[in-house]
């Protein structure tokens, strides 16, 4: 199965308006590289000004709320952020699961909402480190993976991203074989769920992917990309990441 290759940068709760010369650096980089498909989820308060400037990338969200719209207070439903010029949002990153309290059900809930407002996906999965050196990982992540898979999953909407936890801004990131082994587990929990719709799903590495690793990382069977934090902050570091991509 040949799955486009998606390089996704997640800015987390970093940049302002002074930061837009960077976006539109990384948009005319993903027009430069039109073999991989690249977007920046940025802060919600850029989304508007991001859209304007993105080039060939695309503009996602970093979360939606579950509802549509009522009584919650300093929340942003899926259609909001369409609105602002979204057109993904990332679900259940380890950091809203744990900062936030997002149960598996709850990420669900919230891709469904996302996909009715007309947003892909990408779902966040990964293991802490007392799981890894426990040596369940596979089993756990595999576990979280399906309670947290929305209805109707399907690879024109949806990505998983498998994420572990002490990877995440570390500089440490997993041997390959033992990224080889999650992607693999992730890819069989999968077609156990959606059936052959699982050969067309993207799976993308997140954790302290940069320049120097992404080639290796994005070589490894089942690894359909990366989702990168840190190196995503500026064009100059994201460009090899980029690059490595196609
Ligand atoms: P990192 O973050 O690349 O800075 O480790 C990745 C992420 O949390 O999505």
């Amino acid at each position: 199965m040949n799955r486009r290759k998606l390089v996704v940068g997640n800015w987390k709760m970093n940049g302002l308006r002074a930061q837009l010369g960077e976006i539109e650096a990384i948009g005319a980089l993903a027009t430069d590289h039109p073999a991989a498909e690249i977007g920046l989820c940025v802060p919600a308060t850029l989304i508007g000004a991001a859209d304007a400037i993105k080039g060939a990338a695309f503009i996602g969200a970093q979360d939606c709320h579950m509802k549509d719209n009522g009584a919650h207070t300093g929340c942003l439903s899926a259609a909001m952020l369409a609105e602002a010029g979204a057109s993904w949002t990332i679900i259940g990153h380890s950091e809203r699961r744990e900062d936030q309290g997002e149960t598996d059900a709850d990420v669900a809930a919230k891709a469904l909402a996302a996909q009715a407002a007309g947003l892909k996906v990408i779902l966040c999965v990964g293991e802490s480190l007392s799981v890894r050196d426990a040596g369940d990982a596979e089993n756990v992540v595999s576990a979280q993976l399906l309670a947290s898979l929305p209805e109707g999953a399907a690879a024109d909407w949806l990505a998983i991203a498998y994420e572990p936890i002490w990877a995440i801004g570390t500089g440490r990131i997993p041997t390959m074989e033992q990224v080889a082994a999650m992607h693999g587990a992730l890819r069989s929990a999968l077609e156990s769920c959606i059936g052959s719709e699982a050969g067309a799903m993207r799976i993308l590495y997140g954790g302290s992917m940069n320049g120097e690793n992404a080639a290796e990382l994005m070589a490894v069977p089942d690894v359909d990309g990366g989702l990168v934090g840190g190196a995503s902050l500026t064009a100059a570091k994201f460009a090899p990441v980029i690059a490595a991509a196609g």
